[in-house]
């Protein structure tokens, strides 16, 4: 399709891949990664290959965006005295946090795997960083602008899974904190802190799943 400005849109022709053949099995290949996408803790030491690293973040260039505003900002973090700063700003988060669970819940929280931030040789501080001006459709939703990066993070880690790499999500972390530990842009306000490298674990289903934090339980769906 030619989506040069001046050139109207051509009717979609049905489900194809790129060889123009029918994409059952672009279907198929999005559902193995899908269900075989994992939120990993544990890496190999094994490094990320730089261009490996770049080629994923080409996510962020086609990922959605309210208004097409790519209101984001990603740092990639592998020196160690950063991860280290960042790994004793988990510590604490995680220290306060075990406080908010009682009893069993709180030696079972203690025990839990929650990052891997030492381990994992490439770190990704994704922020939001909005543009200056107003956004195309942030009028009533203002956190759509928030919802951008989110999703471009989603598509990332399904480009990581397809590309046989485990990337692990950490939110216990302090934005503050982040900020503070690497340079970040002026007005980038750190969103998510994510792990990524070659995994060293095989899980089939989510960890927190595996050692009783919780079960995956099908979503209630309302249809009218
Ligand atoms: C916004 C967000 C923040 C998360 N933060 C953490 C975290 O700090 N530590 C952690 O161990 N997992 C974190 N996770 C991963 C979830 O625990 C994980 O997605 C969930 O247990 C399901 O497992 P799965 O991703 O392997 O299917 C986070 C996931 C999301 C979407």
């Amino acid at each position: 399709m030619n989506s040069a400005p001046g050139h109207p849109p051509q009717p979609h022709s049905g489900a194809l891949d790129a060889a123009g053949q029918p994409a059952d099995r672009d279907a198929e290949a999005l559902w193995r990664i899908l269900t075989t996408r994992r939120d990993h803790r544990h890496f190999l030491s094994d490094p990320v290959p730089r261009e490996t690293i770049e080629r994923l973040l080409e996510v962020f260039d086609v990922a959605p965006s309210v208004g097409l505003s790519q209101p984001w900002h990603v740092t990639v973090v592998q020196d160690r005295g950063a991860r280290e700063a960042i790994h004793a700003g988990f510590r604490e988060v995680r220290a306060a946090e075990s406080q908010r669970f009682e009893g069993e819940r709180r030696r079972l929280y203690n025990s839990l795997r929650l990052e891997g931030i030492l381990e994992a040789p490439v770190g990704l501080i994704v922020s939001h960083l909005p543009p200056a001006g107003p956004t195309l459709g942030t009028t009533s939703m203002p956190t759509a602008s928030e919802y951008s990066v989110v999703s471009a993070i989603t598509l990332l880690w399904l480009a990581v899974t397809a590309e046989g790499l485990g990337m692990g999500w950490v939110s216990l972390v302090d934005p503050a904190h982040l900020s503070d530990a690497v340079p970040l842009p002026a007005g980038a306000r750190p969103m998510a802190y994510l792990c990524l490298g070659y995994p060293a674990l095989c899980l089939d289903e989510p960890l927190l799943q595996t050692v009783g934090w919780g079960r995956r339980a099908p979503q209630p769906v309302g249809w009218l």
